[in-house]
């Protein structure tokens, strides 16, 4: 099976380059999906409370015969819930089936007065090892550094839109500086699939334009996470390692 890439988030966690996203889909659609994925070779799993379908994500894990610590699983704290941070997580445990996520993200900014004391609580849950890692989602580069300058502790990730078209060199390097990973979200959503470029790149590799855009991504070193509920595309989602971009190609993607 491939061998997916992995960011170092520090502390001894890896999160897997390629997860599978699993937003807009429930009940039995979310399990079978999840299933497939880790059939196929998945290893990370990205739900959340507001997702409503972390139970299905549990049942898929458990039912899939792999090991708690072979899958790699992110959830989130809803927006709305910055004062019920110890009950949602315990939900989202129980629902997940598991004693810890991986990593546990703030789904989307809380109101700025709520916005460190919401981290200090995230970092007291990560030190009960309730979640190996915790980060942010939806955050501005501003809001990050509220949370360093507070506590000495940076997101381990930022979940944010990404895609060709949202490519932004200047957003890339700040998170670098502050040794926050990209996790990027929307992939394909935020692509026109029909581009001139892409179509040319996927040709060239005998791939289609939503591989040229997954395996861009890992090319410029953002996680990605795209959500597919049919088995092909789940497949050929993660079908990105028979292939690279030259830094020619990257750059054109760059400025789809
Ligand atoms: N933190 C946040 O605020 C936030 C926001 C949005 C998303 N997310 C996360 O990011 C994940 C990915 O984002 P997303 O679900 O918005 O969008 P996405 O993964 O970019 O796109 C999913 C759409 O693309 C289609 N698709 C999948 N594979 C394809 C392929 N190979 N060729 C053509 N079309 C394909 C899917 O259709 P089918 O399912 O019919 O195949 C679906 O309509 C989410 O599932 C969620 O886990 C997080």
């Amino acid at each position: 099976m491939t061998e997916i890439p992995v960011v170092d988030l520090g502390g001894g966690v890896e999160i897997p380059m390629v997860g599978f996203g699993t937003w807009q889909m429930q009940g039995q659609i979310a399990y079978e999906a999840v299933r497939h994925a880790l059939r196929v070779g998945y290893r990370h799993i990205d739900t959340a409370t507001m997702y409503r379908n972390e139970e299905q994500v549990g049942r898929a894990i458990a039912d899939s015969g792999l090991d708690r610590s072979e899958v790699f699983v992110t959830t989130k704290l809803p927006p709305g819930n910055a004062g019920r941070v110890r009950e949602t997580i315990a939900d989202s445990l129980k629902a997940l089936r598991t004693d810890h996520v991986d990593l546990w993200l703030v789904h989307w900014p809380p109101r700025s007065r709520n916005l460190v004391p919401l981290w200090q609580d995230f970092l007291a849950v990560r030190d009960e090892g309730l979640t190996r890692a915790v980060g942010v989602s939806n955050y501005s580069v501003g809001q990050i550094d509220d949370l360093i300058e507070a506590t000495g502790e940076q997101p381990a990730v930022n979940q944010i839109p990404w895609s060709p078209s949202r490519y932004d060199e200047a957003l890339l390097a700040a998170h670098a500086k502050r040794n926050v990973g990209v996790e990027g979200y929307s992939p394909l959503k935020g692509t026109r699939l029909r581009d001139r470029t892409l179509a040319e790149i996927a040709a060239k590799y005998g791939v289609t334009p939503a591989q040229v855009v997954l395996r861009w991504h890992l090319e410029i070193g953002v996680i990605v996470i795209p959500k597919s509920s049919h088995s092909e595309r789940i497949e050929q989602n993660l079908d990105l390692f028979s292939f690279s971009l030259t830094p020619e190609e990257v750059a054109r993607l760059n400025r789809l």
